[in-house]
């Protein structure tokens, strides 16, 4: 039997069956909070691996560099209404804010550097942690998926991802030092389901940037399933320029690069999620 990276056996994921109605989306908050591990390449490839398979996304770009909404080719820093505002202003509203992308069945609430201002602003709300949450409320049921691209924080903006989620997908750069960080993020996650978001669930962790030909990134994959069982995702990302390539194309791999390993790792990752129900 051959045994995929994560040393279970090797499979393939049922395609899909196509959705007759749409919504209620499930919120999935992508999250951790270290830079560069792949969260918005991970946001807008599965995202975009979704669409393909018929299932209508919305992605919310929840770090003020804006590198979700540039990486859609969406200028957002030209815009006058983001995410910040829907969740600052009562009067503006989410579909104020969602413009559509080039990507069919995906729509994008950006975001700008204007969202830097909201930890500190969101600290004198009532209801702090609960904002994107409502926000998100009046738009859930027009998708089927609600992908959240966090900010490398565990600061209050990430709280509030956290509390308006269903499930967490922990994408990680399969090294060494890339586990020690996951205690802290799941010492988080389990204070927001203590306190404001009991239902909220670990869909997965996602092992990127994976190298097969180094022992090092096989021996790190085998300690996080060591640590997280079945949590880990079968599907692992490997390594590849063409994901920086595509970013410059303001495009997802799987419109970029359709055939190339990468658009078909997320397109599997696609069909794992939803395979284990971690989306409609
Ligand atoms: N599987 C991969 N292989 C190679 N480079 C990758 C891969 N995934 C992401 N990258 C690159 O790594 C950098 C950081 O990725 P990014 O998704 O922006 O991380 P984060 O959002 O966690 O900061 C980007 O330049 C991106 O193009
Ligand atoms: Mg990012």
């Amino acid at each position: 039997m051959q045994l995929g990276p994560t040393g279970r056996p090797l499979r393939d994921f049922p395609e899909p069956q196509p959705l007759s109605t749409h919504g209620p989306a499930r919120i999935i908050a992508m999250v951790n909070q270290k830079g560069g591990v792949g969260k918005t390449t991970s946001t807008i490839n599965l995202g975009a691996a979704l669409a393909e398979y018929g299932r209508k996304v919305l992605m919310v770009d929840f770090d003020p560099q804006g590198a979700l909404s540039a990486g859609l080719g969406v200028s957002s820093h030209e815009l006058d209404t983001t995410v910040y505002n829907v969740m600052m202003e009562r009067n503006v509203h989410a579909r104020d804010a969602i413009v559509p992308t080039n990507v069919e069945d995906v729509d994008l609430l950006p975001a700008n550097i204007d969202l830097s201002a909201a930890e500190v602003q969101l600290v004198n709300e009532v209801a702090r942690e609960q904002v994107l949450a409502r926000a998100l409320r009046d738009v859930a049921d027009d998708y089927d998926v609600i992908l959240i691209d966090c900010q490398p924080s565990l600061g209050l903006l990430t709280v509030n991802a956290l509390t308006a989620a269903h499930g967490v997908i922990i994408p990680l750069i399969a090294e060494f030092f890339a586990l020690r960080a996951v205690a802290l993020l799941v010492e988080t996650i389990e204070k927001v389901q203590d306190r404001l978001n009991p239902d909220l669930n670990i869909d997965g962790v996602l092992a990127t940037m994976y190298d097969a030909r180094t022992l090092h990134s096989r021996e790190v994959v085998t300690r996080l399933v060591e640590a997280f069982g079945d949590k880990v995702f079968e599907t692992v990302i490997r390594r590849t320029i063409r994901f920086a390539d595509a970013t410059v194309a303001a495009e997802p791999i799987t419109s970029y690069a359709s055939n190339h390993q990468g658009a078909d790792a997320y397109r599997q990752l696609a069909r794992e999620l939803i395979a284990r129900g971690g989306a409609p």
